[in-house]
């Protein structure tokens, strides 16, 4: 393997001197992520602070879903931020359009939307409204699952890396495991995958819980846990299991949401009606925007005043999502993503790397897992971290590693990158490959 070469690391860069000045003051970000630092993004392109081009295959963590800075986002921010840039929580113009919409783009049985800043803030109301509806406290989460680094959401994680350091969470929480079809749970029944882990969690309810759980917490794939796509039997059998307990099914669709696996939000094609759905990251193309969205009912049933926030339907975050839902709505760009996203898996699967151990995809979410040894599946972390400099080196932005074992190369491209952009991240992709293939 090449040595790890973090570009523009000359002594006279402005990288250098910048990271220099972010270290002695700001809090240490994760392994994979400083190696790059911005300085504009636009579409599928972006330039770091030194005037490298390189092809952005991470949608800046999955949120530029219709690109950087598109033009129509841009102007519908500056034009707001000329005329109403904070109301408070009060009502103003764009906010009851973009509740609308929302609702209209999620269909049944979604009814109402309650509009927040972040993507953990989301699945956090989420509980918070389970909890209210139900009576009850307990959650069902599963192995590998990532929700967001509040509190709450570090407790429901399914992911140990997450939750180190933050101390014990609260009771009648269980963690119930992830139908990975490439590494299944021990024991697990190949034929019935999907099965064997909705009765697991049945098992955890009934062994763990003193009553039934007020929810089941779940992502349509995992994220940060390795893009892993579960079969399709999964969800049914996890809104049976939901209904049978009388718990709420929450979808946590905070990266999943606004198109990224082929429809506008993954539960539209995962032939279940969540009860809750949290969605954050592509809804407002990099303003903090989050919100939740459920059945009237549900979303009544916290007391009045206790389920918003100072920046929840901010005007300027309401002005951007209304901008990226219609450019999300152009004909054809959301059915672009499925076969797109085959294409590409289909091209890396095609790599002959004896590193990669499986190619993974839900519609422009990719992960690749990365091994030293195919037949045993032994986990290669250094080369997935490997790869983040060595694609950069080579002129392609991807994701920081991912997954339980920290070996998955992650990439989501923007759903609008064209086909030149792509051939050449993929080109660049490759050739990192390449350079860091053990030898
Ligand atoms: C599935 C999922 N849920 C929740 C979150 C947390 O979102 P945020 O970082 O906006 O709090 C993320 C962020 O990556 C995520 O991928």
């Amino acid at each position: 393997m090449r040595d790890q070469h973090l570009p523009g690391s000359g002594a006279s860069s402005r990288r250098d001197a910048l990271l220099a000045r972010e270290r002695a003051v700001l809090a240490p970000s994760a392994p994979g992520h400083d190696h790059l630092v911005w300085g504009e993004a636009h579409g599928a392109l972006v330039r770091d602070i030194d005037g490298r081009e390189l092809v952005d295959f991470t949608s800046g963590i999955l949120v530029a879903n219709i690109g950087h800075a598109h033009p129509q986002v841009a102007e519908a921010i500056a034009r707001q931020a000329r005329t109403l840039l904070n109301a408070y929580d009060a009502p103003h113009p764009l906010r009851a359009e973009l509740a609308e919409r929302l609702v209209r783009l999620a269909g049944p049985p979604i009814e109402a939307v309650a509009l927040l800043t972040t993507g953990a803030e989301a699945v956090d109301a989420c509980l918070r409204i389970a909890r209210a509806a139900t009576g009850r406290h307990g959650v069902v989460s599963f192995s590998g699952a990532f929700h967001g680094k509040s509190l709450s959401t570090v407790a429901v994680s399914g992911l140990p890396s997450t939750r180190r350091g933050s101390g014990p969470a609260w009771p009648g929480i269980v963690v119930a495991p992830y139908p990975n079809p490439y590494r299944p749970p021990t024991g697990a029944a190949a034929e019935d995958l999907a099965g064997w882990c909705v009765a697991f969690a049945d098992d955890l309810i009934a062994t763990n819980l003193s009553e039934p759980p007020a929810a089941i917490l779940v992502e349509p794939y995992l994220g940060g846990g390795g893009c892993i796509v579960p079969p399709s039997a999964f969800f049914p059998g996890l809104r049976a299991l939901a209904d049978r307990h009388e718990a709420l099914l929450i979808l946590d669709e905070v990266q999943s949401g606004f198109g990224r696996t082929g429809t506008m939000f993954a539960f539209q094609h995962l032939g279940v009606a969540p009860d809750l759905v949290a969605v954050a990251k592509g809804i407002a193309s990099g303003v903090p925007m989050s919100a939740v969205l459920g059945r009237r009912a549900l979303l009544d049933a916290l007391p009045p005043g206790t389920l918003w926030s100072t920046y929840g339907g901010n005007p300027l975050a309401c002005a951007a999502a209304l901008a990226t839902l219609d450019v999300l709505t152009t004909p054809g760009l959301v059915e672009r993503v499925g076969p797109l996203g085959a294409r590409i898996a289909d091209k890396i699967r095609s790599w002959d790397d004896q590193g990669i151990g499986d190619v993974r995809h839900a519609g422009l979410s990719f992960g690749v897992e990365l091994v030293t040894d195919r037949r045993r599946k032994t986990p290669d972390p250094e080369r997935a971290l490997a790869m983040v400099t060595a694609a950069d080196a080579e002129g392609v932005l991807i994701l920081p590693p991912a997954g339980w074992h920290g070996n998955v190369v992650r990439m989501a491209p923007p759903l609008v990158i064209e086909d030149a952009e792509l051939d050449r991240g993929l080109a660049a992709l490759r050739r990192a490959f390449d350079a860091t293939a053990r030898r």
